[in-house]
This record gives C-alpha cells, sequence and structure tokens, in this order.
C-alpha cells in the first residue's frame, strides 16, 4: 500500500498570539506533522522564532514537531530544540560543512534528522548523507519568507530524488516546502513527495484553517 500523503502545516503564517489554539485546530482537522521555521536573519534574510516557542506549542498537539534550522552553524541548537520537544530536526546542507557529523549529533538525541536544500543547491550536495538521514526536504521557494509563489523546476528535483532513494533502497522521506497550494499539490505528490508542508494556504485561505486543510487533504487524496 502507498504510504498516505502527510500535511505538516508551518506555523510561520499562524497567528502568534493565537499559536496554540491554532495548532490545536490544525491537530483536530487531520495534519500529520507540526512544520516549525527557525530563522536567524543570517542564512536567511528574515528572524522567526526559537527553542522556547517550540516548548509553547509541545503541549498542544500530540503530532510530531517538524523543527526547520534555516540558521548558520545550527550544531549550537541542536541540544535546546530537543530539550524544548522537537521530534524531527532539519538543517540546511549549505550550512553543514560536516553532514555526517551534524545528523548523529542529531540521531544521538533520539530525534529523526532532516536535511534540507535551496532551490539553487544541486541533489547531488546531499548524495553522502542518504543513507542517514530520515527525511530529504527540497525548498520549492527561496527560504525567509511565507506566501512566495511556487518555483516549478521543483517538480524534476523531486522526481530525480524519488528515482534515487528507490534505485539505493533508502527509506528517506521527501518532504517539500513553499508555495504549496490545493493546486498544486497532486502535482508534487506525483513527483514522489511524501510530505508537504503549506503555510499560507492553511492559516490565511478565506475558508478558515479547517477547510484550508481538508482542501489541501482533498486535493491529494
Ligand atoms: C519558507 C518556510 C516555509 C514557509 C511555507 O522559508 O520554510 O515553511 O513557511 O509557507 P508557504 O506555504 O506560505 O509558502
Ligand atoms: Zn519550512
Amino acid at each position: 500500500m502507498e504510504d498516505r500523503v502527510k500535511l505538516a502545516p508551518s506555523i510561520l503564517s499562524a497567528d502568534f498570539a493565537r499559536l496554540g489554539e491554532q495548532v490545536a485546530e490544525v491537530t483536530r482537522a487531520g495534519a500529520d506533522y507540526i512544520h516549525i521555521d527557525v530563522m536567524d536573519g543570517h542564512f536567511v534574510p528574515n528572524i522567526s522564532i526559537g527553542a522556547p516557542v517550540v516548548a509553547s506549542i509541545r503541549p498542544w498537539t500530540g503530532l510530531p514537531l517538524d523543527v526547520h534550522l534555516m540558521i548558520e552553524r545550527p550544531d549550537r541548537y541542536i541540544s535546546d530544540f530537543a530539550a524544548s520537544g522537537a521530534d524531527i530536526i532539519t538543517v540546511h546542507i549549505e550550512t553543514c560543512p560536516d553532514i555526517h557529523g551534524t545528523i548523529e549529533t542529531i540521531k544521538d538525541k533520539g530525534l529523526r534528522a532532516g536535511v534540507s536544500l535551496n532551490p539553487a543547491t544541486p541533489l547531488s550536495s546531499i548524495e553522502e548523507g542518504l543513507p542517514y538521514v530520515d527525511l530529504v526536504l527540497i525548498m520549492s521557494v527561496n527560504p525567509g519568507f511565507g506566501g512566495q509563489a511556487f518555483i516549478p523546476e521543483t517538480l524534476p528535483r523531486v522526481t530525480q530524488l524519488r528515482e534515487i532513494l528507490d534505485r539505493r533502497g533508502f527509506a528517506a522521506e521527501i518532504e517539500v516546502d513553499g508555495g504549496i497550494t490545493s493546486s498544486n499539490a497532486g502535482d508534487v505528490v506525483k513527483a514522489g513527495a511524501r510530505v508537504l508542508v503549506a503555510g499560507s494556504s492553511i492559516f490565511r485561505g478565506k475558508t478558515g484553517i479547517t477547510r484550508g486543510l481538508r482542501e489541501l487533504r482533498e486535493a491529494v487524496s
């Protein structure tokens, strides 16, 4: 049986003053992961949230907290995010000169380890890490902000990564992040993704959070 597609609402587009309630709402509506975007103002131009916010969210959901670190030298913060209740920690390959060491640090904490690539970073840059990661996060926008348009050249990259993983028998999940809506979600899944991150289309849609998530679910079912 083919795995059910997982939906990972990105809280970057939530109302931060009502974060707990909105995390509970997406949980009730059928989300699979809660995606948490951490930005440092260096690797990406924006600053978002840190480990204390992750700890505040933790009691509001039983779902895995999927922490996406868009920060320089992420090794410095892995302990903090592990202690705050993260389940998955994803680092950017562009920030990790020793990806094996970083993956090991995450796994030593008992967490799942992910590696992410910006749209302009070649897939070959993560090839050596593929046997060791639980998740590969392909960016479909340049990271830093919610609400950007999906970059269509992402689709052939997802297809190519799917082929590499299948051919080599690696179990890493392919997650895609940025500009996902109910109009393009089906294509992203067809290309081979199994986890879809969505911020604006869930938290900022006209129909509300629950409907936004359900529309996305229908689009991939
Ligand atoms: C972008 C973040 C994304 C973002 C997705 O830097 O990594 O997770 O919040 O938001 P949308 O779905 O609005 O593109
Ligand atoms: Zn993200």
